[in-house]
């Protein structure tokens, strides 16, 4: 930890005195200086080497939909049905990362960032799913890394963040077949060879909840499905056992010093009511809910309280698939966004959930309940059930109205009121010792927000899609200045 207060916050401290000496009486001013606005030392400052970064994924940002031998994915399908997403607006351009990738890793450079996680979308490499590489695809990662190594920014790639094959979904029905998932760990085991000498750090999977769940339970998401329990079960588990044959797959291909984890956004159970019954029903919420996901990644089971609840319905596995499943990984990701606030309860399952109140306060994305004491209760959680040895937050952030100024700037105070507080519940974490290494925040700029399309913002910086013009935020100067003192500000 560091002690010091910085020279800049030492010089706004003499500022904001000099500013009340000139309407106060010169002892009480001096009084007041030592007491408001001076940084006291250690003052929510994080460890030296805690990594700060942005996170996007390739859909959502690349564009360049048909370039380099690209195949196209169950994303480009969907959002090219009509009624689908916001206005039909489609992921064809996105950000146009794809060809502008070196002015976004000086985005990142300006505001200090260390780290960059960023997506490989898979028909790039496989227009097919499976079969023979497209060589254009994997340089196109390989020149992305080398660029953000070049500028000191340690690249993390995530291997899949929804944006199937389309040919998998027509040739074996997407995540319905275990055909998917041993293609998956094909692909895997093929970027390890040809990335793990640049890029030492991959994730699996995002969010197993979101492109299965919102998928092929709801239909609101790509491919659009609504399956009946059972066979919705069943591709839950085909997407877990891709994970671990992608981890087996990594390890095979990779070079030696490569870590593997995924980015999940656990169902992050918090105590209504900081109490030991609250927190200890907290705890048991956090491995059931996340049962068919995180937890049966973990612990190489599925729950006898979840098999018993799905019942004929729950999924049929092989004792090698739970193995393989639960493959070690070196971290663990976590995407956290909003809480879900659980109680003791006098139940079998020794707790319920508490559904927010309709004046419950939220960001522009309506589900999105400001609940800033969730980064650290997720954060707690995970590294105590599953004792993980080392954790990053792979997603958080916020939407926001994000208006333009006529003269280029974006006051997004609400954003910044958000960020400061996760952030600062986040530091109550690492100061009490859980292991969380690096922040990665949502996101580096706006982009495609799958069904909202480009309704809703989350960067730091403000895209004009008309011309592609990038514009920091107010919270990309916030962020940069966060990361400069390495303490939140
Ligand atoms: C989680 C997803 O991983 C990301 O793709 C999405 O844009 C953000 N949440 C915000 O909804």
């Amino acid at each position: 930890m560091q002690n010091k207060v910085s020279r800049r916050g030492f010089g706004k401290s003499l500022g904001a005195a000099a500013m009340l000496s000139a309407s106060t009486t010169a002892g009480a001013a001096s009084k007041r200086a030592r007491a408001v606005g001076t940084p006291q030392p250690n003052y929510y400052q994080f460890p030296k080497n805690f990594l700060w970064g942005c996170a996007t994924a390739a859909y959502q940002v690349e564009g360049a939909a048909r370039e380099d031998g690209r195949g196209p994915s169950i994303w480009d399908t969907f959002s090219h049905t009509p009624g689908k997403t916001f206005e039909n607006q489609t992921g064809d351009i996105a950000d146009d990362q794809y060809h502008r990738y070196k002015q976004d890793v000086q985005l990142l450079k300006w505001l200090g960032a260390k780290i960059y996680r960023f997506s490989i979308s898979w028909s790039r490499i496989f227009p097919e799913g499976t079969g023979k590489p497209n060589e254009r695809g994997i340089e196109y990662y390989q020149r992305l890394s080398d660029e953000l190594r070049a500028n000191g920014i340690e690249p993390f790639a995530t291997l899949f963040h929804w944006d199937l094959p389309q040919a998998l979904q027509d040739r074996v029905g997407g995540w319905e077949s275990r055909d998917t998932a041993k293609a998956f760990g094909e692909y895997a085991g093929y970027v390890a060879s040809k990335l793990s000498d640049r890029v030492h750090h991959f994730f699996t999977m995002n969010e197993f909840s979101s492109f299965i769940d919102l998928g092929y339970a709801e239909g609101r998401f790509a491919p659009g499905l609504q399956l009946p329990p059972a066979r919705l079960n069943q591709a839950r588990h085909n997407a877990v056992l891709a994970h671990g044959l992608a981890v087996q797959a990594m390890r095979a291909n990779a070079k030696a010093a490569t870590k593997i984890g995924l980015a999940e956004n656990l169902t992050s159970a918090v105590p209504v009511i900081e109490a030991e019954p609250h927190i200890q029903a907290s705890n048991k919420a956090t491995r059931f809910l996340n049962a068919q996901y995180l937890t049966v990644i973990m612990e190489g089971k599925y729950m006898d309280e979840y098999l018993h609840a799905q019942g004929a319905n729950a999924p049929k596995f092989t004792p090698e698939d739970l193995k393989i499943i639960s493959s070690p990984l070196d971290f663990l990701g976590i995407n956290i966004y909003q809480p879900t606030y659980i109680r003791a309860a006098d139940s079998p399952l020794g707790f319920v959930r508490v559904k927010e109140p309709s004046s419950f306060p939220h960001m522009l994305s309506n589900w999105l309940f400001i609940g800033p004491e969730v980064l650290y209760w997720g954060s707690r959680h995970v590294a105590e059930i599953w004792n993980v040895p080392e954790i990053y937050i792979t997603e958080n952030g916020c939407s926001s109205t994000d208006d333009l100024t006529p003269d280029g700037h974006v006051y997004d105070t609400d954003r910044i009121m958000f960020l400061r507080n996760y952030i600062s519940k986040l530091h109550r974490a690492v100061s009490e010792g859980y292991p969380v290494r690096g922040y990665f925040l949502w996101s580096l700029l706006d982009n495609f927000e799958w069904a909202d399309a480009y309704s809703r913002r989350f960067g730091l910086y403000y895209v004009d899609y008309e011309t592609q013009k990038r514009y920091p935020k107010e919270s990309a100067y916030w962020y940069r200045e966060l990361i400069s003192r390495n303490a939140v500000v």
